[in-house]
């Protein structure tokens, strides 16, 4: 049998967990004669359009990608009203979220973010932690590099302790470190806005993900393009560094 055929015939689990880096917005507002805010605006819509259709498709994990460690560098107008936006999005959203048994998750320098917003999310953070649906993640003031910075500063922590010894750190101990712990690392990343970067995303997290880049600005996302990017997963064989022979002789 070939490899093709095989791969065919083995039915390949759907992604547990998908992160997202939504990007776009300010191009589709311009687009369409827009502020800017108009588009981070239909972005928040799409970002919950898409949080519905990942928790219909059983995915267990959702990362959103809404404001990264750089973003702090754009205009203050823009930082602003991205920051209020996250706070009435909060509010609006927190009660459905719950009652579809959804875990909300924020990774980032909290502390960076204003008072109004910390304490939001304390909140939903809180109201939402018993729930055993689908933990959605939003990475807010969040950077890859901040997040491995952060990682080794709390184990420097307990190694100054006597916690631990250096020769206790590993890959393991690291990853329960990092804001992710705990939780399946990213089997698709979705890139949308045509870029082909990561912008300092989950760097230490992506290490074996699937990444899928589409020109669609991130306001036109649909559910439809979400089952595009998926079927796209579906037809990677995920070698893990192995050869293809190999995977075929376990699933044998
Ligand atoms: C992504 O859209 C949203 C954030 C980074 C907050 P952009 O605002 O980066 O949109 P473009 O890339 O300028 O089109
Ligand atoms: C990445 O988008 C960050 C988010 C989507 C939150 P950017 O628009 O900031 O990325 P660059 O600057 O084009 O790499
Ligand atoms: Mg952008």
């Amino acid at each position: 049998m070939t490899s093709d055929q095989h791969s065919e015939g083995t039915a390949r689990p759907p992604p547990r967990h998908i992160a997202v880096i939504m990007d776009g917005n300010g191009r589709w507002a311009r687009a369409h004669g827009k502020a800017r805010h108009a588009g981070h605006r239909a972005g928040v819509r799409v970002a919950r359009s898409i949080t519905r259709a990942c928790a219909q498709a059983r995915v267990e994990v959702l990362t959103l990608f809404a404001f990264s460690s750089e973003n702090w560098q754009r205009p203050v107008d823009e930082v602003n009203g991205l920051m209020r936006l996250f706070v009435e999005a909060l509010q609006r959203e927190a009660d459905e979220l719950h009652a579809n048994g959804i875990q909300l998750r924020f990774i980032g320098a909290r502390e960076q973010l204003p008072e109004i917003l910390r304490r939001r999310i304390a909140a939903v953070e809180a109201k939402t932690a018993a729930n055993t649906g689908m933990t959605l993640v939003l990475a807010v003031a969040y950077g890859g590099r901040w997040d491995v910075v952060q990682a080794v500063r709390r184990v420097a922590i307990k190694l100054r302790a006597g916690e631990l010894e250096p020769a206790d750190i590993d890959e393991a101990l690291l990853d329960r470190h990092m804001s992710l712990a705990g939780l399946p690392p990213p089997d698709l990343l979705i890139r949308t806005g045509g870029e082909q970067r990561v912008s300092n995303f989950l760097l230490w997290d992506l290490a074996y993900t699937e990444i899928f880049f589409t020109p669609v600005l991130w306001p036109d996302f649909t559910p439809e393009e979400l089952a595009q990017a998926m079927s796209f997963f579906r037809q990677r064989q995920r070698r893990f560094g192995r050869v293809a022979g190999q995977l075929e002789a376990l699933a044998d």
